[in-house]
């Protein structure tokens, strides 16, 4: 079912557990009580000016909100998660209504109850395909996407369906994760715990998770295998065990790198206690080859430019290194409005932008 070449911590998975192929939604973001653990970005937090991550947030979301063309009414977010950015682009606008799609049914609820707590009337959440959108052609007049293009199984079809959707002189703006890795490959593991136990339907509370991560530079691809272990007191503890070791090994993406002790070492010791095992690859992209699918999907124009949370938190840092925040607190909308506005324009190697003619 993948292909080869695989590491030694892949054969032993194949097999010993035999994992399941299934796509991101199904693998992950079912499982996943919030994104990103709760870290930023942030949906329904209000900013801090003191903190240099809110205004890279509120830098992004200004950034999105200029890209809508002027006269926009219908704003589509592909893969919201818990519902970034199209919560904060729905409470910046409210004269615009956002929809995000999200094939896992689980996240389109969490966004939903988030836009509803939010007292948010003009942000809907479907759940669906971003490569089969189930939606008219020529709907949108802007379109975003944050980290989850590279999170479908066909992302070149999401670009072409993009495309369909977009009214003429629409606009799509995304960010994905540049795959350059600067190394031929490394690997992670991840420990955490799941809203539910993998068995599909059923949405039982709480299994602990174990996830190895192979990423590759050549083709650029990662392969994200996780086993979802039994409720005994022994899983647990060995759960428990390796997450004090994961907290403490160097750490890489977010994630921590492997080593001897955590990989074939600790799935020998978890095996017993797993009540099931997923595996998703995903096709990776550095932002020159995510142009070229734009331009191979048919956007008339496609380019990339800074990452408007970079310019903000820079700026963030710079002024609070010098202790020159103070100031800027009640600008704090303004800036990072100009920050956001600012980004767009300038040619950089980071966020992307294409135009459907
Ligand atoms: C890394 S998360 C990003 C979530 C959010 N945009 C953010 O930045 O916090 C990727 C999201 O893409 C969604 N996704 C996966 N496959 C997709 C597809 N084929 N179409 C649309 N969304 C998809 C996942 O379910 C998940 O919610």
């Amino acid at each position: 079912m993948l292909a080869p070449p695989y590491t030694a911590v892949e054969l032993w998975l194949l097999d010993h557990l035999a994992p399941r192929l299934l796509d991101s939604a199904r693998a992950l973001y079912e499982l996943m009580p919030r994104q990103r653990g709760g870290q930023l970005p942030l949906v329904d937090v209000p900013y801090r000016p003191m903190s240099e991550e809110h205004w890279a947030e509120a830098a992004r979301i200004a950034d999105y909100v200029a890209h809508a063309p002027a006269g926009a009414q219908r704003v589509l977010d592909i893969g919201p998660g818990d519902g970034w950015p199209a919560l904060p682009v729905a409470a910046a606008r409210p004269d615009l209504l956002v929809l995000g799609v999200d094939p896992s049914p689980l996240r389109v609820q969490v966004c939903t109850a988030n836009a509803t707590r939010m007292g948010l009337g003009n942000a809907r959440f479907v759940v669906g395909d971003g490569a089969a959108l189930p939606f008219e052609a020529s709907t949108f007049d802007l379109v975003t996407a944050a980290s989850s293009l590279e999170e479908a199984s066909a992302p070149e079809a999401v670009l072409r369906e993009t495309l369909r959707v977009l009214r003429p002189g629409g606009v799509l703006r995304a960010s994905s994760q540049d795959w350059r890795l600067g190394v031929p490959g490394f690997e992670t593991v991840l420990l955490w715990e799941s809203i539910a136990d993998g068995q599909a339907g059923e949405g039982r509370a709480g299994a602990l998770c174990y996830s190895y991560v192979s990423r590759v530079q050549d083709p650029p691809r990662e392969r994200r295998y996780t086993l979802i272990l039994d409720g005994s007191e022994a899983a647990r503890a060995l759960h428990q065990e390796a997450l004090l070791q994961v907290a403490v090994g160097r750490r890489a993406y977010g994630e921590t790198l492997l080593d001897d002790s955590l990989g074939i070492a600790m799935l020998e010791r978890l095996a017993p206690y797993t009540r099931a095992s997923t595996v998703v690859e995903l096709q990776r992209w550095s932002t020159p080859a995510l142009i070229e699918a734009l331009r191979r999907a048919g956007f008339a124009e496609a380019r990339a430019t800074v990452h408007p949370g970079e310019l903000g938190r820079r700026f963030a840092r710079e002024l609070l290194a010098r202790g020159a925040m103070e100031p800027f607190v009640p600008l704090f909308e303004d800036a990072t409005r100009a920050l956001g506005t600012l980004a767009g324009s300038q040619v950089g190697d980071a966020m992307v932008t294409g135009v459907k003619r």
